[in-house]
């Protein structure tokens, strides 16, 4: 079990575009442990998502569980450890809606970020299949943010406005739904970001 050390914002490395990953080296060894790392990197952070470049990888290849953290056990969706290789959105919706985001590259902040309601992404699983799956509302969200992060974006970017802009006391203080307040109590600020 292996903790990479996640970027935060301010290193170039998060800015820039990852490349393709040669989907010969799917399986490989290095791709496998890879993937190892940095689902022990996410849980051990409490994060739903992480993408490769957080991790110091120019590669675009993103994970993501939702469905696990007692933060979001509002959510219905359950989607299980879930691989995405060079994912691509090929459809979304025109309606987007808002709401908060954290990510592990930004600790200790949220901010309220429009995105498309639903997208529809084609990419690689684990296993080296191709998958395309049409997806909403967080999961949506979830991956959307993830791949921002393949193209050299933060959440912060995608803020229509900085006035929603909190750092996470206050935002469990003043702006958290109920039910997240009450399955975030008693935690500190750490183990919260998300993705
Ligand atoms: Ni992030």
């Amino acid at each position: 079990m292996t903790i990479r050390k996640v970027l935060r914002a301010g290193h170039p490395e998060l800015r820039r575009r990852s490349r393709d990953l040669d989907e010969d080296r799917i399986g490989s060894d290095p791709f496998e442990a890879l993937l190892d790392d940095m689902f022990d990197t996410m849980y051990e952070e409490d994060g739903v998502g992480l993408a490769a470049p957080q991790v110091q990888e120019n590669l675009r290849l993103v994970i993501y569980e939702i469905g696990e953290n007692p933060r979001y056990e509002e959510l219905e969706a359950d989607s299980g450890p879930t691989v995405l290789v060079n994912p691509r959105i090929v459809e979304r919706s025109e309606q987007r809606e808002e709401d908060w985001e954290g990510c592990l590259s930004l600790p200790r902040l949220r901010g309220r970020v429009p995105r498309h309601r639903w997208v529809k992404v084609r990419a690689h699983d684990r296993g080296g299949e191709n998958i395309e799956r049409r997806v909403e509302g967080f999961e949506a969200r979830v991956i959307q943010h993830e791949i921002d992060h393949l193209d050299g974006r933060l959440f912060v970017d995608r803020m229509d406005s900085m006035a929603s802009l909190c750092f996470l006391r206050e935002y469990r203080r003043y702006h958290a739904e109920p039910e997240e307040e009450r399955a975030s109590s008693g935690e500190d600020d750490r183990p919260s970001e998300s993705r």
